[in-house]
């Protein structure tokens, strides 16, 4: 942007872009605080068990049927600066919590709403940010006094809090059967030292064929492939796999110009055609020389190849993922190799049965008795698309908590009970401080009450009644006095297994109110003009918005085996 404030005769002027939009202070502001409470507001209908679901329609027509906050707002394509970074606090909250993607964004959009107030009661924005860190501070160190530590020997806990993360989704009606295999898959993966746990959600993989039901959503020890084998002639089954990783194709390259070739005989073209056979033979054999008995590609395989490898009774798999090589490397103990020229039995992998099976109307291949005991897969079987892609969301977000809790092995009751301790806390904090500061730790607390206020809400139970009752309760040292909105009653949450991890309500208070607190410092919104380009979808425009846009499409574009 080539703006630049100079002086001139003494006025500030600000040389921008014809067509530049700027708007400032108080203005500024409000822009911004309202763009972020209205993609609060969007999100906030579907918090908790009772919420509603929402329908998103995508460019292409495609649907998504959802009630996870972080997929809400993805789906959305959302413009405004300032609505965008509320995007990406559910987008941070997922990446290092996995849950409370709703939650975050709630709190982040009360925070700002109620500063809005207190901006209009003049008082400083930088008086506001700093109140609200200090009750964000103050509420952290009050979650974890509250907290409850578990002894994870009990599997009772881990499936507790997973169990909750799914209460809130619409396959909630298989919660305790999914929550099940969801703990089993991310013990299986976690590991353990010296008494202290290590798990990586993406060692679970997650796979989705549309039949049958929820409940015949599986656990499989080892790794599942959305794959057929390759050619009929192959077998279907294979025991003691040893099994070859190739990220290399197994054709003959193309070249890249066109090539003209001068063929004065007919022998000339059978010895043209020996050629090439010879060099795919070459690489079969080079392949057969290793031991392996299964081969699994990331590019295509050659039809003659396919023959050789046939002939000799070994499984191929081809186009393989290249996020699924990996996990066959890591599970089999198997090395990728990219030139067959290097391929020995040293680098191939074992599994103690490769087998081809029909889910559905599709065939897959099953990878299982892995070297490594720790790879798992669950594979969601759901009667449409939508129900299996929203299980896929829901069960990830299980295997998160479950990963948070193995991390952290401390749990909070649900229900806003945690939100309205802090809110208690702060209301006894704020009292100690000095001046204006005191009213944003006040607000800071009824932000957080906003959660129990929403769940009231969405369970169509008096909010106010709910928040008064609750106030008191706590008041009176009820630390897990919440609303148990399936009953509609304030009942004490721990009693009635509704648990998440600490470490999910920590992330939510620390990023909404760094969320709220960026949002709070912008007073000047200097906005350049949008570049004419080419219509959306048009590729490799001159430059600008629509070129960018291309190259966003071909950056999406499943690239080379990612399909
Ligand atoms: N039976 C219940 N009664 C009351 N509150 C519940 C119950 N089950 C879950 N909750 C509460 O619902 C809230 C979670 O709702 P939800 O899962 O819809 O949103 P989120 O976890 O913030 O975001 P997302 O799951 O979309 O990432 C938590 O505050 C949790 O305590
Ligand atoms: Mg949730």
């Amino acid at each position: 942007m080539s703006s630049f404030p100079t002086q001139a005769g003494g006025v500030p002027v600000l040389v921008l872009k014809e067509g530049s939009n700027r708007s400032r202070g108080a203005e500024a502001q409000h822009g911004n605080i309202n763009a972020a409470k209205i993609v609060a507001e969007s999100v906030r209908s579907s918090l908790g068990p009772k919420g509603m679901d929402k329908m998103l329609v995508d460019n292409f027509g495609d649907t998504t049927i959802t009630s996870d906050g972080r997929t809400i707002l993805d789906e959305m394509d959302i413009q405004h600066p300032a609505a965008k970074m509320l995007v990406e606090v559910a987008k941070t909250q997922d990446n290092e919590a996995g849950d409370g993607t709703t939650s975050v964004v709630i709190i982040a959009g009360e925070l700002l709403s109620r500063a809005e107030e207190l901006i209009d009661k003049n008082i400083h924005p930088t008086i506001i940010i700093d109140g609200y860190r200090a009750a964000a501070e103050k509420a952290l160190e009050t979650l974890e006094k509250i907290a409850i530590p578990v002894d994870l020997k009990s599997k009772d806990y881990l499936k507790k809090a997973a169990t909750t993360s799914m209460g809130s989704k619409i396959v909630a009606e298989h919660k305790d059967y999914l929550a099940d295999l969801a703990v089993k898959a991310m013990l299986a993966v976690a590991e353990k030292h010296d008494g202290i746990y290590k798990a990586d959600v993406d060692d679970v993989k997650v796979e989705k064929k549309t039949g049958e039901s929820l409940t015949s959503t599986t656990l499989i020890n080892g790794i599942v492939l959305d794959k057929e084998i390759v050619q009929s002639g192959m077998p279907k089954r294979v025991e003691n796999a040893k099994i070859a990783l190739i990220d290399s194709s197994l054709e003959i390259e193309k070249p890249e110009l066109d090539a003209k070739i001068n063929i004065e005989s007919p022998n000339q073209i059978e010895a043209f055609l020996k050629q090439e056979e010879t060099m795919i033979k070459d690489m079969t054999d080079k392949i057969l020389a290793s031991g392996a008995n299964v081969v699994v590609c990331q590019k295509g395989i050659d039809d003659m190849a396919q023959h050789f490898l046939a002939r000799k009774g070994i499984i191929a798999i081809r186009r393989a993922k290249k996020s699924d090589m990996e996990k066959l490397a890591k599970a089999t103990g198997g090395e990728i190799v990219s030139s067959l020229d290097d391929i020995s039995p040293a680098d191939l992998g074992y599994a103690a049965l490769v087998e081809e099976r029909k889910i559905g109307d599709d065939k897959m291949t099953f990878i299982e008795g892995c070297k490594n005991p720790k790879a798992v897969t669950i594979l969601i079987r759901a009667g449409t698309q939508r129900m299996a892609a929203e299980a896929e969301r829901s069960i990830h977000d299980a295997l998160c908590v479950i990963r948070d809790l193995l991390q952290e092995p401390k749990i909070v009751a649900g229900g806003g009970a945690p939100e309205l301790e802090m809110a208690s806390v702060l209301r006894k904090y704020a009292e100690t401080m000095p001046g204006r500061e005191q009213l944003a730790v006040r607000v800071f607390a009824e932000a957080l009450e906003s959660i129990a206020v929403t769940l009231a809400e969405n369970a169509g139970v008096d909010p106010v009644d709910v928040i008064s009752e609750l106030r008191n309760r706590h008041e009176k040292g009820e630390t897990w006095a919440g609303i148990e909105v399936l009953e509609g009653k304030i009942q004490d949450m721990s009693k009635v297994n509704i648990f998440e991890p600490l470490s999910v309500k920590k992330q939510i208070i620390k990023s909404a109110n760094e969320a709220a607190s960026m949002i709070l410092k912008i007073d000047d919104v200097i906005a350049s003009a949008k570049m004419k380009g080419p219509p959306p979808g048009a590729r490799g425009g001159m430059g600008g918005m629509g070129g960018m846009g291309g190259m966003g499409g071909m950056g999406g574009y499943p690239g080379a085996g990612e399909y």
